[in-house]
């Protein structure tokens, strides 16, 4: 048996890497030719999650000795190891039997200071196993990268490509999450749901946005949803019984008050009982209440909602837009990337464009082109079948769930040319006067007077950028105004050579993405002139966008 737990760790250690990358081609193959719904991805990876640990190891675990001892408890279907202040290891057994088979195994501390809580979870620390003899073993190649290359090592990597189409698909791949990287945010609302499954043992926690759209970047925050439809019966019109329930809600009178105390009370086992779930906050008083906390041995920074299923529907939404021509998420990418260089989004709440607006504005752009790239909203809402009908607190978040029935494009742009025309069109677009709407796949008349506005997808009378000031939007054109100009000049669009040794001559979008002159001088103009004011106006704006 030994020998057999040898050969299989030898080959697994060896060939990880190369394994898993080709792995994660063969899925996105899959997916392109079948085109896996948002549900079918989701309900795959939660099962996976579920069979996984969490392991906090020393830098010096011998990983051979380590993966022995867990193989000890059933047949390791998958492992990887990862830094973030330590080294982890994700463990996804083949049977779920095997986490219980190892949870019975564990040791619980008895530190005198500190008093134990009864509650088993996945995340688990490894003392006493076999150190290696080089140290920091699993601190070099064996660890999967979770965050992004910094930015200067990005544009080095872009300089090095041969044309601005290679450019952009290579930034999307530096960029995007990894199969781990994934996997990894399944486990945390795994790991999450085991503690509200204390108040709700039937829920689920389902992560939404950026981590399962297809638009998320390495390091993006971690967007989750408690999801309670699952409980038997609950929501399902039931024939007249002799039974009912005393009560559904105690002291609650309006859906949103049973979102905050659920969340309320959630937030607060999170905080008391959730390891390695440190600055926990409740912000039930947000337009949609949340929990925020800091998932420390993932380095994730969690949202925790509950009763948000119309998010749920703009995720699978942006996800279904992502699968139908890949140009769709190379384009999401190197805008959100370009936004962030120069400062036009951020990780503060304030009245900076979102991605998830700048996503929206690409995806109408890709609308508008004379032979679109994508159809819109209320066309896929015409292909829905009856099983697709969706409305949600009164909005209709109906649409085509069959990838099949959606004819493919017949435009054939470039990613350089629709780069430059992304550039261009924002360059000269009427905010003024108009709004994007992703629905009709047209501009329309502005129903309200804010500097940028972005209808809701499903909640037609919100406003998706409505926090965004004056100021943030005309940085933003400002910045479409350069970078189409340095498309359109052939000594950065054309690439300089030298690429045989260490520095690289910085051409196409690795340009974009330095440092601006317009922006930069403005900005700083404006700064000077105006800088409480500008800082008060935008704290306010973000504590009104709160309340
Ligand atoms: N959302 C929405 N309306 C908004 C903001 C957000 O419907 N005004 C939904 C979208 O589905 C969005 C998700 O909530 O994808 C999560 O929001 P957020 O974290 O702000 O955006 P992400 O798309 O996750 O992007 P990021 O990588 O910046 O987190
Ligand atoms: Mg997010």
């Amino acid at each position: 048996w030994l020998q057999n737990a040898d050969t299989f760790l030898q080959r697994s250690i060896g060939t990880n890497v190369a394994a898993q990358a080709e792995a994660t081609r063969t899925d996105e193959t899959d997916e392109k030719d079948g085109c896996k719904s948002l549900y079918a991805v989701q309900a795959e990876r939660q099962e996976q999650a579920e069979r996984s640990v969490l392991i906090s190891c020393h830098s010096r675990t011998n990983d051979k000795k380590f993966l022995k001892y867990m193989s000890r408890h059933g047949n390791i279907n998958k492992y990887f190891f990862y830094e973030s202040y330590g080294v982890y290891a994700v463990v996804e057994f083949t049977n779920r039997e095997s986490v219980a088979s190892l949870l019975e195994a564990v040791a619980i501390p008895s530190i005198s200071h500190e008093s134990v809580v009864p509650f088993k979870s996945r995340l688990l620390s490894l003392r006493n196993l076999g150190s290696a003899e080089t140290p920091n073993q699993l601190s070099g190649k064996l660890c999967q990268p979770q965050t992004t290359i910094p930015i200067s090592e990005l544009i080095q990597r872009l300089s090095r490509e041969e044309t601005i189409d290679q450019q952009i698909t290579s930034l999307t791949e530096s960029y995007q999450l990894t199969e781990e990287n994934s996997r990894l945010r399944f486990l945390v609302c795994s790991l999450l749901k085991d503690i509200a499954a204390a108040y709700f043992p039937e829920c689920t926690i389902k992560p939404f946005g950026s981590s399962v759209n297809g638009f998320g970047k390495l390091g993006c925050d971690l967007d989750m949803f408690l999801d309670l439809d699952g409980i038997r019966g609950w929501n399902v019109k039931m024939p007249k019984s002799g039974l009912s329930l005393e009560y559904q809600m105690k002291r609650a009178n309006s859906e949103r008050a049973v979102t905050q105390s659920i969340l309320s009370v959630v937030g607060e086992c999170v905080d008391q009982f959730g390891p390695g779930c440190v600055g926990v906050q409740k912000i039930l008083n947000a337009r949609c209440p949340l929990v925020r906390f800091a998932h420390q041995p993932s380095g994730f920074q969690c949202d925790l909602t509950a009763n948000n299923r119309v998010a749920m529907k703009s995720t699978e939404l942006l996800y279904l837009y992502g699968e139908l021509d890949p140009r769709v998420r190379y384009l999401v990418f190197t805008v959100r990337c370009w936004a962030r260089a120069h400062g036009i989004t951020s990780s503060i709440p304030g009245a900076w464009i979102t991605n998830f607006s700048l996503t929206v504005m690409v995806l109408f752009f890709l609308q508008r082109r004379s032979s679109p790239v994508i159809p819109t909203l209320d066309h896929l809402r015409d292909l829905a079948g009856p099983t697709d009908k969706s409305v949600i607190e009164g909005n209709d978040c109906t649409f085509v769930s069959d990838f099949s029935k959606i004819q493919v494009q017949s435009n054939k742009e470039t990613l350089e040319q629709l780069l430059c025309e992304f550039f261009e069109f924002y360059a000269t677009f009427p905010f003024s006067r108009m709004s994007i709407n992703i629905r009709k796949g047209k501009e329309q008349n502005k129903p309200e007077m804010a500097p940028l506005h972005i209808q809701n997808p499903f909640e037609t009378s919100l406003n998706v950028s409505k926090n965004v000031n004056v100021t943030q939007l005309e940085r933003f054109v400002a910045l479409c105004q350069e970078s189409s100009w340095l498309l359109q000049q052939s000594d950065t669009n054309t690439p300089r050579g030298g690429s045989g040794g260490d520095t690289v001559t910085t051409w196409g979008l690795a340009t974009l993405l330095l440092p601006s002159q317009v922006a930069g001088i403005k900005g700083r103009k404006r700064k000077r002139r105006e800088p409480a004011s500008e800082r008060i106006k935008s704290l306010l704006e973000s504590l009104k966008n709160k309340s």
